[in-house]
């Protein structure tokens, strides 16, 4: 369960989250959609602590993160990373390295596994999501699809519970987003958590359990995805949407 406790951040003068309250359920979708500057990623940055606060607190499964950034948290954010996986927009693969390598990178260096260890896990993930025929190519030997594949195995890889994604079919083709979707619902299937910003409202409306439409750094609206896409009550949706 992902708990938000009044999470207020402020880039200079400009209030970019506002006092945002939700709770998320454990193994399910939930979508952040809106405006472009609603907040949307750096919402999702800061559930990883990769982005710090200014006041309220966020719980991931007992895990709680407050304002003051690391030199408050630096014990729980080391847990929080442990339970919370990013894909970023850009995938973000290590260039100099394989798919395996990116892969086992984290396992081997943050949590101890050894590389044979972490090796066969790897080589089950890259089934998984499957690439098991790519595990020895490198980044640029890999279309932007595969390389999102990589990407979603090597968050794996930790174990997380709850996985966070940012515009995950911003960079695909259009073929390539219904592949990834039943590679996310596989996923979710398992018991995993997904939170997925994305603008592609097709794809939100397949993926998503909740869509949860953040508005200047609220959140304005959520619900299941065919009341909140389908018949919008905030006129903020409504605009977002092109209704009105
Ligand atoms: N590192 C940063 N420094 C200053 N302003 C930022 C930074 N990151 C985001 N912002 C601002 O915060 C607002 C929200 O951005 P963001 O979370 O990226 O929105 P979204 O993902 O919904 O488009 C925008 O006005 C953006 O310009
Ligand atoms: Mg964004």
């Amino acid at each position: 369960m992902i708990e938000l406790d009044t999470v207020t951040k402020a880039f200079g003068d400009r209030t970019v989250l506002n006092g945002i309250t939700a709770t998320f359920a454990a193994k399910s979708v939930v979508s952040l959609v809106g405006p472009s500057g609603g907040g949307k990623t750096t919402l999702l940055r800061c559930l990883n602590g990769l982005e710090s606060f200014d006041s309220g607190s966020i719980t991931i499964s007992g895990v709680t993160i407050r304002a003051g950034g690391e030199r408050h948290n630096r014990a729980m954010l080391a847990r929080l990373r442990g339970r919370v996986g990013f894909v970023f927009q850009q995938w973000n693969l290590f260039a100099h390295r394989t798919a395996v390598g990116n892969i086992i990178e984290a396992p081997v260096h943050v949590r101890g596994e050894s590389v044979k260890h972490a090796t066969e896990h790897a080589a089950q993930l890259l089934a998984k999501v499957g690439m098991e025929e790519h595990g020895a190519k490198y980044p640029h030997e890999l279309s932007g699809g595969q390389q999102q594949r990589v990407a979603i195995a090597r968050a794996l890889a930790m174990k997380p519970e709850v996985l966070l994604m940012d515009e995950p079919t911003s960079a695909l083709d259009p073929e390539r987003v219904q592949d990834v979707t039943e590679l996310l619902k596989a996923i979710v299937s398992e018991g995993l958590a997904l939170v997925i910003v994305s603008h592609e409202m097709s794809f939100v409306r397949a993926i998503s359990d909740e869509v949860c439409v953040l508005h200047g750094g609220s959140i304005v609206e959520r619900g299941a995805p065919h009341e909140v896409l389908g018949s919008p009550k905030d006129p903020r949706t409504r605009a977002f949407l092109g209704m009105d």
